[in-house]
C-alpha cells in the first residue's frame, strides 16, 4: 500500500514537472516585441523575459538603448537592473534596431511609447501614430497582435486600427489591436509586474483577448476581457479615482487644520469603514508624477470633447493645484520672513523610490521660494541629476540660489527650515539630534506627514505638517 502511495505521488510530481517543462518550452518559442523602453516598456520586457518569453526590444533613443544593452537601467527603479541583466544574460531579452524587425519576428507586439499631453490638455498621439505607420508598412501575411499598453483616451485602439489600414492604402493586412492598460506604480514597478492587481484586456475579438490573456495566465491575477473602449476607460477612471481620493483627504485636511485636529486620526476613522479603507488617503502637498496629473487633465478634455460635464474631475484638479500655495503659505507663516534664508528641501522626485521628477510638487515650490529671495539647499536620494537638468533648462537664472547637496546632513547646515516634499524612508531614519545642531533655526515643515511629530518636538524642533495644527 505504502509503495503504491509513493509511486502515485512520484507520478503526480513527474506529470507536474513535465507540464512545467512543456510550458517553459512553449514560452521560449513565443516571441514578444516591445516598442519603447521607458518605465512601462523596460519593466515589461525584463519581466516577460524572466517569465521565460523570448523578448525583443526596440527603443528609439540611442543613448538610452546603449545603456540598456550594457545592462544599465537608464532610470532608477528598484530591482529593475537585476532583472534586466538576468534577461540579457539568459539570452531571453535581446534588441532590434527598428520596428520592422519586431513586426517580422513577433506575433505579439506591445506598444509602450509615451503619450504626453499637449498645451491644450489633450493627449499627443504623435508617437502612437509613428508606431502605427511603421507597423503598417511592415505587416506581411503572418497574423500580428498589437497590444497598446500606453495610457490613451477612449477610442484610441479603434483609431490605431484605422490608422494602420489607412497607411496600408487598401493593401490587405492580417492583424488585431488589443488595449491592455498598465497599472504599475513607479518605485514598485517590479513588484507590480509580478503581482498585478488585475489584467485588463480590451478587444473586439474575444478569442484574441483570450489568447493575449494566456501570456499572463500564471500571474495569479484576475483577468477581465472587455471591449477596446472599456479597457481604455478603466485605466483613465482608475487614475482619476486615485487622484480624487488624494484631493478628498487634502480638502478634509484643510478643515482639520481649522479645528486643530490631526488628519491622521481622521483618516483612520474614515478608513476603518471597509467600504473606504485608508489607501490613497494620505494628506500632503498633492499628487504629481507622469500619470495622475496628466491623465486627470486629459480626462477632463475627453469629457469636454463629448459635451459631458467634467465638474467632478475639475474640482479634483483645482484642489490639487491649490496644495502648492497652501504649502508655501504654511512655510511663510512658520518662518515670518524667508528672504535671504537658507531653506532645505528634501525631495525632488514626485515620490519615494524613483528618480522621476515629472510633475513633482517640488518643481513648483522651489522656484516660488527663490522668487521670494530664499536660498535653497536641495537633497533627494535619487532625483538630483534629473532636477539639475530641469533647473538648467527652465530656470538657469536661479542656479546661484539653488544648491544640490548629496549628503542629507550637509543639506541642513545653517538652514532655517527643512521642507519635506516627498516620502523617502531615509527621512525617518536620520539622526535628528545631529540635524538639530546643524540648523540655524530648527524648524521642520513636513509636506508628507512622514516623520513623527512627537519625536521631533521632544528633540526641540518646531514641527508643522499637513492637516495638523497641534503645537
Ligand atoms: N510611468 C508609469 O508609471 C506609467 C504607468 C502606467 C502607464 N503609463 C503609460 O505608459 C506609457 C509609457 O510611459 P513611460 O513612463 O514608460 O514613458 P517613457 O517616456 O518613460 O518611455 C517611453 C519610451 O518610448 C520610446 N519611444 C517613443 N517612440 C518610439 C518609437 N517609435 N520606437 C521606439 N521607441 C519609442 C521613448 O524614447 C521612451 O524611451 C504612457 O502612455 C504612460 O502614460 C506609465
Amino acid at each position: 500500500m505504502k509503495v503504491y502511495k509513493i509511486l502515485y505521488i512520484a507520478m503526480v510530481l513527474l506529470k507536474e514537472k513535465l507540464k512545467e517543462i512543456q510550458t517553459e518550452n512553449i514560452k521560449k518559442e513565443v516571441k514578444v516585441g516591445i516598442i519603447g523602453a521607458g518605465y512601462v516598456g523596460l519593466v515589461t520586457a525584463a519581466g516577460l523575459a524572466y517569465k521565460g518569453y523570448n523578448v525583443l526590444l526596440v527603443e528609439k533613443d540611442k543613448e538610452k538603448l546603449k545603456k540598456i544593452k550594457q545592462g544599465i537601467c537608464p532610470f532608477y527603479e528598484p530591482d529593475l537592473q537585476r532583472y534586466l541583466l538576468e534577461g540579457i544574460e539568459s539570452g531571453r531579452l535581446s534588441f532590434r534596431e527598428n520596428i520592422s524587425e519586431l513586426v517580422s519576428e513577433c506575433r505579439y507586439i506591445f506598444v509602450c511609447v509615451g503619450t504626453p499631453i499637449k498645451d491644450d490638455s489633450t493627449y499627443d498621439m504623435y508617437y502612437l501614430d509613428i508606431v502605427a505607420k511603421e507597423i503598417a508598412n511592415n505587416l506581411k501575411n503572418d497574423f500580428r497582435i498589437i497590444i497598446i499598453r500606453s495610457t490613451v483616451p477612449p477610442g484610441t485602439g479603434r483609431w490605431f486600427k484605422k490608422a494602420i489600414l489607412r497607411y496600408r492604402r487598401g493593401v490587405k493586412a492580417n492583424f488585431e489591436v488589443v488595449s491592455m492598460p498598465e497599472f504599475l506604480r513607479e518605485g514598485n514597478a517590479i513588484y507590480d509586474f509580478f503581482n498585478p492587481s488585475r489584467i485588463i484586456i480590451g478587444s473586439d475579438n474575444y478569442d484574441i483577448g483570450k489568447e493575449v490573456s494566456e501570456l499572463y495566465s500564471d500571474f495569479g491575477a484576475p483577468i477581465l476581457i472587455v471591449s477596446l473602449e472599456e479597457a481604455e476607460i478603466i485605466k483613465l477612471a482608475s487614475n482619476a479615482f486615485l487622484a480624487m481620493r488624494i484631493s478628498f483627504i487634502n480638502s478634509i485636511a484643510n478643515l482639520a487644520e481649522v479645528f486643530d485636529s490631526n488628519i491622521e486620526n481622521i483618516r483612520l476613522g474614515i478608513g476603518l469603514d471597509p467600504r473606504i479603507g485608508t489607501e490613497f488617503l494620505k494628506a500632503g502637498i498633492g499628487f504629481g508624477g507622469s500619470c495622475l496629473p496628466k491623465d486627470l487633465s486629459a480626462l477632463i478634455s475627453v469629457f469636454n470633447n463629448y459635451q459631458i460635464n467634467p465638474i467632478l474631475f475639475e474640482a479634483v484638479k483645482i484642489i490639487n493645484d491649490e496644495r502648492i500655495d497652501i504649502f508655501i503659505n504654511k512655510i511663510k507663516k512658520a518662518l515670518w520672513n524667508i528672504k535671504n534664508k537658507i531653506l532645505t528641501v528634501w525631495g525632488v522626485s514626485f515620490k519615494a523610490n524613483t528618480d522621476d521628477i515629472r510633475e513633482s510638487p517640488a518643481l513648483k515650490i522651489i522656484p516660488k521660494l527663490v522668487q521670494e529671495g530664499a536660498f535653497i539647499n536641495v537633497y533627494d536620494p535619487k532625483g538630483l541629476h534629473n532636477f539639475q537638468s530641469y533647473i538648467q533648462k527652465n530656470y538657469p537664472h536661479f542656479s546661484n540660489s539653488i544648491k544640490l547637496i548629496e549628503n542629507i546632513y550637509e543639506s541642513t547646515v545653517n538652514s532655517s527650515a527643512i521642507l519635506i516634499t516627498n516620502d523617502w524612508d531615509e527621512y525617518k531614519r536620520v539622526n535628528y539630534y545631529n540635524i538639530y545642531e546643524l540648523m540655524e533655526t530648527p524648524i521642520i515643515i513636513d509636506g508628507r506627514n512622514i516623520v513623527n511629530p512627537l519625536e521631533m518636538r521632544e528633540i526641540g524642533f518646531e514641527y508643522y505638517s499637513i492637516g495638523n495644527n497641534i503645537k
